[in-house]
């Protein structure tokens, strides 16, 4: 399906958001200093812990709260032979065209019969290019050492299969899940970090016996648009998509995306695919090794079919980001703020005495040392307050901590929520279980 890749419907949250990133430290072009390298951006502070949390909030609803999935984090580089039993060395590629012209390249399916840089007519005929990274281990540059960068995290939960079945006996249906870099060398990165030619990958593959897959990939759809409204995005910002036909994966028998609403239009932030057995079947006949399941109810063995929910954590992030932007205005003031889950903003919690005065530094310091236990926390004794709750706000901290000469009389401090501006006084010993219970969610 061709899609725009220019901000249409909303281009000034685009830019407002990108613009935050930046200047708050979310996300910086990559080594800039050098004048950058396209489409490619390091996490800054805030987007160091964010992403984390986003990794975390994943982990948390894949793994942690579930019985029947157990994590792997496999290498990066792995025997080429991997990629050429999945298929990703013959069909991991884009059709590629050049324009004749301005010698620009694109992928076919993004453009219509022009180029978009120059307008020439004059294409090459598409071919298609394969997004794997190449690279050789060891000092030796030759075809016996190459190897490749993942495009995807799914292969080494494959070739562990028997291995994760054997020391952590499950049984169908079961999941492997883990999260980690990919690299694709894409065409046409770009729109930020929605497609860039490294990211990360959180994937789950849901091993399930085979008549139960049609089942088991409905259970996920479900599942999936669930954590995204769990947290923070509006239902109305979010549908499932089913492929077309022509769309699926070389290794799929049918996949639904989930999209958001991005400010250029619907895009995808996770594909939910079945891919029946073609991974075990392919990875087990390429090996010679047995990837079957022995069914001891039944008395048979089988090779599981798989249901995979990938998503990616940098463009989740990115949609988070989005969904939580907003402006509004406070005592006649404009603000902007991240509505962002209390469990996905970078810092929980800000500490804010309220005059640098050394006799409120213990008593701040010893707040935020209770404080930092739980939460991510930052301390700020700088500005006025107004203008420090107002950065707060802008980068999604959903509780001001303010210590006030009071505090030292009475051990008690003003807790102010980010979204409904309101402050509730509270001694310092109620401070952290009153907090956790907001974060209960
Ligand atoms: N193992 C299946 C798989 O990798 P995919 O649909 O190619 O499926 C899964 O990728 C998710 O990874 C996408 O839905 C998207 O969120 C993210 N993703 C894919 N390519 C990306 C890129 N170049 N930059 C950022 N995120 C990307």
């Amino acid at each position: 399906m061709p899609t725009s890749f220019e901000p249409a419907t909303n281009p000034g949250l685009f830019d407002a958001v990108v613009n935050l990133c930046k200047r708050r430290g979310f996300v910086f072009p990559s080594a800039e200093i050098y004048g950058g390298i396209r489409s490619t951006y390091d996490y800054g502070p805030l987007g160091a812990l964010m992403l984390r949390n986003v990794r975390e909030a994943w982990w948390r609803a894949m793994i942690q709260e579930r019985d029947d999935v157990v994590p792997i984090d496999a290498a990066i580089l792995t025997n080429p032979k991997v990629w050429e039993a999945s298929g990703h060395l013959a069909t991991f590629t884009d059709p590629l065209v050049d324009c004749r012209n301005c010698k620009e390249r694109w992928r076919a399916d993004q453009i219509e019969d022009a180029c978009p840089n120059c307008g020439s007519k004059d294409l090459t005929e598409a071919r298609p290019f394969n997004l794997m990274f190449k690279t050789y281990v060891g000092p030796v540059e030759g075809d016996s050492s190459v190897a490749y960068l993942r495009p995807e995290t799914a292969q080494g939960m494959f070739v562990n299969f028997l291995n994760v079945l054997t020391t952590t006996r499950r049984r169908p249906p079961f999941g492997i899940a883990q999260l980690g870099r990919a690299f694709r060398n894409e065409i046409t990165p770009g729109n930020f970090v929605f497609r860039t030619r490294e990211f990360e990958l959180m994937e789950l593959e849901f091993f399930v016996p085979p008549a139960d897959s049609p089942r088991w990939h409905q259970y996920w759809c479900d599942e999936r648009l669930a954590w995204y409204t769990r947290y923070g995005i509006t239902s109305e910002k979010l549908r499932l998509r089913p492929h077309e036909k022509e769309e699926l994966s070389h290794y799929s028998a049918g996949t639904t995306d989930v999209e958001f609403f991005f400010p250029w239009g619907w895009g995808e932030l996770e594909g939910i695919a079945n891919r029946t057995d073609f991974d075990l079947r392919a990875h087990q006949e390429s090996s010679g090794t047995s990837l079957e399941y022995f069914d001891q109810a039944a008395g048979e063995s089988y090779l599981p079919h798989v249901v995979e929910p990938a998503a990616g954590a940098t463009r989740a992030m990115m949609a988070f980001l989005l969904a939580a932007y907003d402006e509004d205005e406070i005592g006649g003031e404009r603000r902007a703020v991240l509505r962002l889950h209390p469990r996905l903003a970078p810092y929980q919690v800000a500490v804010l005495p309220l005059s640098k005065k050394e006799t409120l530094a213990p008593l701040s310091r010893d707040v935020l040392h209770r404080l930092q236990r739980y939460f991510m926390c930052e301390f700020d004794e700088t500005q006025s307050i107004g203008r420090r709750y107002r950065r707060q706000d802008e980068i999604g901290t959903p509780y001001c901590v303010t210590i006030d000469f009071e505090s030292l009389e009475d051990q008690q401090v003003t807790v102010r929520d980010r979204d409904s501006t309101e402050q509730t006084r509270l001694p310092i010993e109620d401070l952290v279980p009153h907090l956790l219970g907001r974060f209960d969610i």
